[in-house]
């Protein structure tokens, strides 16, 4: 039988994450600068869109540039904007025949105006889809979110429309950027590493976490298939006993 007829569509996760990394050793692996690799890795993200909106996912996260990423060589920075640009501007034909929504999380005010407007257009264009949404990770930290949501909490203290005794999870759950969104119940790291990186800190508290030697350019369809596979196979207990769950 193939890897995705074995999927149990009822016990699919409504969320998945992905940290995608590798891109600049597969290049070096082929012998090509880092750029090759982020250009390869466009492939592997719309393999992986394709493949999750096929089986019915509700959401997929892409961590596409981090906070950090602003320390890499300003070359590569470049790039990676320009390619952002060029593949939203490419693909809205598609994510739309799809009903694919776009939506970013992240500080994308300070993204290049290019890079900026074409998001916004992306995200505009989208809206109204309704299959899955595909959210951008992009100037974007798990540890800047908090922070955020924090201060947003605190004006609204300050401003007598909170009190601080009901600040609750919910009420800190709505003030993040994944506002409304399911916390991902599956996040998967490529090329080996097994780090979280300042991603999804918050939402993640119940993810199963999935780790796969797999390169990001070399990700596709068969290996997002064996890390569902993978996450059915395991027994999620929220803090309960097995017993408790077996009713
Ligand atoms: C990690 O590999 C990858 C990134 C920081 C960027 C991801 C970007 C893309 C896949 C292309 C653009 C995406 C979209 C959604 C348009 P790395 O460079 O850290 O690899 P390394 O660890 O081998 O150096």
């Amino acid at each position: 039988m193939d890897l995705k007829s074995q999927i149990d569509l009822e016990k699919l996760p409504r969320h998945i994450a992905i940290i995608m990394d590798g891109n600049g050793r597969w290049a070096k692996t082929h012998g090509q600068p880092r750029v090759f690799g982020h250009k390869n890795g466009v492939k592997a993200v719309r393999e992986t869109t394709e493949a999750a909106a096929e089986l019915g996912v509700e959401y997929l996260t892409l961590y596409a540039f981090s906070t950090e990423n602003w320390n890499r060589p300003k070359l590569e920075v470049n790039a990676l904007m320009a390619l952002l640009v060029e593949t939203i501007r490419k693909e809205i034909k598609t994510l739309n025949k799809n009903s694919i929504r776009l939506k970013a999380i992240g500080d994308i005010s300070k993204l290049p105006p290019k890079s900026y407007k074409a998001l916004l257009e992306g995200i505009e264009d989208t809206k109204d889809n309704t299959r899955m949404t595909l959210v951008l990770a992009l100037n974007y930290s798990a540890q800047w979110e908090i922070v955020e949501a924090t201060r947003r909490i605190a004006e609204q203290v300050k401003e007598n429309k909170l009190n601080p005794e009901d600040i609750d999870q919910t009420i800190f759950a709505n003030a993040l950027s994944t506002m409304g969104m399911p916390d991902p119940e599956l996040l998967i790291r490529t090329s080996g590493e097994t780090r979280i990186s300042n991603f999804l800190l918050w939402q993640i508290a119940y993810a199963e976490l999935y780790f796969t030697e797999t390169f990001w350019p070399d990700f596709r369809k068969l290996h997002l298939y064996e890390a569902i596979l993978d996450y059915q196979r395991r027994e999620r207990r929220f803090g309960k006993t097995s017993e408790q769950l077996v009713k």
